[in-house]
C-alpha cells in the first residue's frame, strides 16, 4: 500500500544533527528575509547582537548578522541531502532605509554566494512577479532626476543541486522516476523562469494567516517538489511555517519534515493537516480533468498525440508521460507525536471537479492530529 509519512519538529533548524546523513531528497523553503521589518524580532532572538545594530542604525551590520544565522542553517545542508538532491529556497530582497539611508540588501545575492561556496550548482532561478498597486509604490524624488528608486516587485526561487545528477540506476527506480513524470502543459508554464501565482487556487489557510505568517502559495511549494523530486522522496522543509511545505507533499505522495522554531504554528499546520486530503484530491482532480482538456484541445488542433498514458487511457504528447499516476488520498492518521502518515488509492482513476471552496482545515475533533 502506497504510504507517506510526515514528521514535524518544534526545534531551531540551525542544529540538524537529529537526521540522519543522505536522507533527504529535497528542500524546499523560505527563510525569514534579512532586513523585512516583520522578521526582525524573530532575528534578534536568534542572535541579540542584530537588535542592539538595527537599534544603533547599522544596517550593513544587521544584514550580515542576519545572514550569519542563516548560514548556520545552510551549512548543515550537505550532511543530510543524497547525492544529487535539490534545494529551492524561496527569497525576497529587501529595501529599507536605516540611519536615513535607504538602500537595497540583496539577500538572493548573498545566498547565492554561499551555496557556491558549499560547493552546490546553481542552476537557473526563477522570478515570482509579485506586482503591486499600491498607490506609493514609487519612492525617492518622483519625476525629479537623479534620485527615484525602481520598485521591487518580485521575489525569487533559487534552485540548487548538491554533486553529480541523481541516477535511477535499478528498474524500479526507472519506473518510480516515469511514474512521477508532469504533463507536457505543465512543464510549458512550471519550467518558464517567471511565476505568477495570481488568480492560482489556494487550497488551504488564506487570507491573513497566510498574510501574517510570510506563507507562500500552495502552488509554489507544489510545483517544486512534482518538478524536483519523485514518489516516496523525502523532502525538508526547515523553516515550516504554516506546513505547505509539508502538505504539498502530502499532496504530492511525498513524505516531509518539518522544522519549526515557533510552536504557536502547532495549531495552523494541524488545521492544514486536519483539511489535506479533500484539498489535495481537489488539486489532483484538477490536474487530470485539466489535462484532458487540454488534450481535447490538442487533437482539435494537431490532429491527436502518439501517446496514451497507461493507467488513465487518456492521451499524452510524449512517450515520458505514458506511465504517470497522481494518486488520490485515503486516509490521515497520526503516527505519533508531531507525526502523521496518508495512505492512497492505487486506483486510477479521474475524479470530478467539484466547484472550489477554500479551506482553513475540517472542524478539528479534539485529540486528533494534534502536533504538540
Ligand atoms: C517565511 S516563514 C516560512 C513560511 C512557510 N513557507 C509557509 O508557507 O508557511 C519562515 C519561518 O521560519 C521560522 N524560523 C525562523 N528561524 C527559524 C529557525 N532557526 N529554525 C526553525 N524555524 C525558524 C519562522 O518562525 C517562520 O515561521
Amino acid at each position: 500500500m502506497l504510504k507517506t509519512r510526515h514528521t514535524v519538529h518544534f526545534k531551531d533548524s540551525r542544529d540538524l544533527s537529529i537526521l540522519p546523513d543522505r536522507s533527504v531528497d529535497l528542500i524546499v523553503t523560505s527563510p525569514p528575509y534579512p532586513m523585512i521589518e516583520m522578521w526582525d524580532e524573530v532575528f534578534s532572538g536568534l542572535n541579540p547582537e542584530i537588535g542592539e545594530a538595527l537599534r544603533s542604525q547599522d544596517g550593513r551590520k544587521a544584514y550580515l548578522l542576519m545572514h550569519d544565522e542563516l548560514n548556520t542553517v545552510w551549512n548543515g545542508f550537505p550532511r543530510i541531502l543524497k547525492p544529487g538532491a535539490w534545494v529551492c529556497i524561496n527569497i525576497g530582497d529587501a529595501t529599507r532605509t536605516v540611519g536615513k539611508k535607504f538602500q537595497l540588501y540583496s539577500n538572493q545575492s548573498k545566498i547565492v554566494e554561499t551555496f557556491f561556496r558549499l560547493g552546490f550548482d546553481c542552476l537557473p532561478m526563477v522570478l515570482w512577479r509579485k506586482q503591486t498597486n499600491a498607490p506609493n509604490k514609487f519612492m525617492g524624488s518622483g519625476m525629479l532626476p537623479a534620485g527615484a528608486y525602481v520598485t521591487l516587485e518580485h521575489e525569487y526561487i533559487l534552485i540548487f543541486r548538491y554533486g553529480d545528477k541523481r541516477s535511477f540506476a535499478t528498474e524500479a527506480e526507472t519506473k518510480k522516476r516515469q511514474q512521477s513524470s508532469f504533463f507536457w502543459e505543465e512543464r510549458n508554464t512550471w519550467f518558464s523562469d517567471l511565476w505568477d501565482f495570481k488568480g492560482t487556487r489556494q487550497p488551504l489557510h488564506h487570507g491573513d494567516v497566510r498574510e501574517r505568517s510570510g506563507a507562500f502559495p500552495f502552488e509554489l511549494a507544489h510545483r517544486l517538489i512534482n518538478m524536483y523530486s519523485v514518489l516516496g522522496d523525502t523532502v525538508l522543509d526547515p523553516f515550516l511555517g504554516t506546513g505547505t511545505t509539508m502538505l504539498a507533499s502530502a499532496a504530492s505522495c511525498r513524505n516531509s519534515i518539518g522544522f519549526e522554531i515557533d510552536p504557536g504554528l502547532g495549531r495552523i499546520v494541524s488545521e492544514g493537516i486536519q483539511g489535506i486530503r479533500e484539498a489535495a484530491n481537489q488539486v489532483i482532480s484538477i490536474r487530470l480533468n485539466e489535462h484532458v482538456a487540454s488534450m481535447n484541445d490538442y487533437t482539435e488542433k494537431k490532429g491527436g498525440t502518439k501517446h496514451t498514458n497507461v493507467p488513465y487511457g487518456f492521451p499524452v504528447v510524449t512517450s515520458q508521460e505514458t506511465e504517470l499516476v497522481l494518486p488520490y488520498l485515503e486516509t490521515i492518521d497520526s503516527a505519533s507525536t508531531g507525526a502523521f502518515e496518508v495512505t492512497y488509492d492505487e486506483n486510477p482513476e479521474i475524479r470530478p471537479v467539484r466547484a472550489f471552496q477554500p479551506s482553513q482545515g475540517e472542524p478539528k475533533q479534539e485529540g486528533q492530529l494534534a502536533l504538540l
